[in-house]
């Protein structure tokens, strides 16, 4: 820096910087206007998720599962994001589209790979897979670091929680037919029946309002939309 440049003040110092309560005023404005063109918007728009084609809100025992899902804090080691890399897509299937979260509230993304992506395992195992494996790990992926859920196993959701978390998705938009929101135990019962009569096929016990039915619709369910829609649209090629 040059002696000119120390000794001569800059005009912005002489009219604004030396006089400290004009300057705090005008920071005070400008910061004002800038919150506002922030904020606004924020409470203008309309911030109920579109109905995406092709994707669909999760049922209610998915929403059970996807509960327990973050109950148990799987997605400290799973992410539900596959890039668009090569050693991605070879890996876990197409990668992850935006309107495929449209649904997740809160989103699972995850930030940690500790397991490998989630994103599209729906599909990927049968039914009896996922029992065996949830229930220890070790039994289906020898030498995996995943824990064991044995209460998976012992624990019942109740219909009512499954009833509001539904009801609350419902409210924030998520497109659910009248006939489900109006027998949400019905529903889940449903669904959870065609869970135990594969498990059974397979000669696995288990009570349809056990946890981890739950859990294995929900984990049958990851993907598989947007991966539905990916090949519709490129005209059935994976
Ligand atoms: C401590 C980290 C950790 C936690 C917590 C964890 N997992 Fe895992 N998970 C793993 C690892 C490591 C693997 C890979 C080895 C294996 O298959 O067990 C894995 C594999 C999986 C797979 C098979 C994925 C595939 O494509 O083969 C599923 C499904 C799964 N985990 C579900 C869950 C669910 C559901 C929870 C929560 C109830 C959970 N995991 C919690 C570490 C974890």
């Amino acid at each position: 820096m040059s002696d000119t440049q120390h000794t001569q003040e800059h005009w912005h110092r002489r009219v604004l910087e030396n006089k400290g309560g004009l300057f705090a005023v005008l920071s005070v404005a400008a910061i004002a206007v800038g919150s506002m063109v922030e904020l606004v918007p924020m409470f203008t728009v309309d911030y109920a998720p579109e109905e995406v084609v092709g994707i669909h809100p999760y049922t209610p025992l998915e929403v059970a599962g996807r509960d327990i899902y973050v109950r148990e804090g799987c997605y400290l080691c799973h992410s539900q994001w596959v890039r668009p890399f090569r050693s991605e897509t070879l890996r876990y299937g197409t990668w992850s589209r935006a309107e495929e979260y449209v649904y997740d509230r809160p989103f699972q993304l995850g930030s940690r790979r500790i397991g490998p992506d989630l994103h599209r395992v729906g599909g990927k195992y049968n039914n009896a897979w996922h029992y065996e494996h949830m229930r220890n790990p070790r039994s289906t992926s020898p030498g995996s670091i995943m824990p064991n859920y044995p209460w998976l196993y012992e624990w019942s959701y109740d219909p009512a929680d499954v009833a509001a978390s539904v009801n609350t998705l419902a409210t924030l938009g998520h497109p659910y037919a009248d006939d489900v929101l109006a027998d949400i135990p019905g529903a889940i019962r449903a669904q959870a029946d065609d869970v135990v009569a594969d498990l059974k096929a397979s000669n696995i016990e288990v009570e349809p309002d056990k946890e981890i039915v739950a859990v294995i619709a929900y984990l049958q369910r990851l993907g598989l939309d947007g991966r539905a829609k990916v090949a519709a649209a490129e005209g059935g090629a994976k």
